[in-house]
């Protein structure tokens, strides 16, 4: 797929900051480019199962589960199957992928612009449109209360998925409804940036409480929809400070 062809480029193309000291592990970085968008190894289920428990499956079995979700990410080749088994089989695996999940982070802040909250606000609700042409994410999902509702509302996205599930996630389009929307018009690593930031800052910011956030409590709680669009009137075009990949987090 077009999307993972990016991600995979982006994750390859930069030579890691210490080579020396830690070569790059493709693999584990692949893995983190097309799988981590749905699956943790033992910070819970995702769109997928926690993989922690299929890490004690028998090789075969294991291979065949993996080989399943060509479904999800597109063709896989003999040895990417295998390759992708064994990762899951290494007695390594949770280190590496944690090194890997720090390599594609320190990858994406080198070659892109930093993530910005306000940027993804309006990619998100589609005052910039996305390069590829797609629509806007709001048409289907809501963040806070504003948004459509054919697709699972996303404010909390963040507290299950880390910037770089959330990136690969964003970009791969791996559910169908979305595959539909974005086929050959899929949304840019710099956009996906943009728009994990700005699910993060809707998260963070619903922790504060002030009248902003007690409006759209009254809202929800009322389950009013001209709470909704009032909300969505009063809301403040503030700036939002851009934010850094936090590489302290993890879901593994
Ligand atoms: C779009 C979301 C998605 C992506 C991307 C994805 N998976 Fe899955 N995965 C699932 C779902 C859902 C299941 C549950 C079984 C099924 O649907 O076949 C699953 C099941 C599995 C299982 C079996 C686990 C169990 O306990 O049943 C393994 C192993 C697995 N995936 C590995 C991978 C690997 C490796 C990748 C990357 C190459 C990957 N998955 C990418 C959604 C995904
Ligand atoms: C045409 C409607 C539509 C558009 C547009 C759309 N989505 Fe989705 N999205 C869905 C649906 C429906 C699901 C649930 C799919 C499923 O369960 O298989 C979904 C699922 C997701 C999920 C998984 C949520 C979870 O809790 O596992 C994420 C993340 C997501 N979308 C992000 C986005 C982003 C970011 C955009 C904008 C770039 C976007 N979507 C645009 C319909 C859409």
């Amino acid at each position: 797929m077009i999307s993972h062809t990016l991600v995979v480029l982006l994750l390859t193309q930069t030579p890691p900051a210490s080579s020396a000291a830690a070569p790059s592990d493709d693999i584990a970085e692949a893995y983190v480019a097309r799988c981590s968008g749905c699956h943790t190894v033992g910070g819970g289920a995702l769109k997928g199962p926690d993989l922690a428990a299929s890490t004690q499956w028998p090789r075969a079995s294991l291979r065949l589960a993996v080989a399943k979700m060509e479904k999800n990410v597109g063709a896989m080749t003999d040895s990417e199957l295998d390759a992708f088994t064994d990762f899951l089989l290494s007695p390594e695996l949770r280190p590496r992928l944690e090194a890997a999940r720090a390599a594609a982070a320190q990858k994406l802040q080198a070659k892109l612009d930093p993530p910005s909250a306000s940027t993804g606000e309006a990619l998100f609700e589609g005052i910039t449109r996305l390069d590829g042409g797609g629509p806007a994410c709001s048409a289907c999902h809501r963040v806070a209360g504003i948004g459509g509702a054919l697709g699972p509302d996303l404010t909390h996205l963040s507290g299950k998925m880390d910037e770089i599930g959330m990136v690969s996630a964003f970009q791969g389009a791996n559910f169908p409804v979305m595959r539909a929307a974005y086929a050959g018009r899929a949304v840019t690593a710099q956009e996906a940036v943009h728009l994990a930031a700005y699910v993060r800052s809707k998260k963070d910011s619903e922790v504060q409480t002030g009248p902003y956030s007690l409006v759209i409590g009254a809202g929800v709680g009322l389950g009013l929809a001209t709470f909704a669009a009032l909300a969505a009137l009063l809301r403040p075009r503030r700036r939002q400070s851009d934010r850094n990949l936090d590489l302290g987090r993890s879901n593994q």
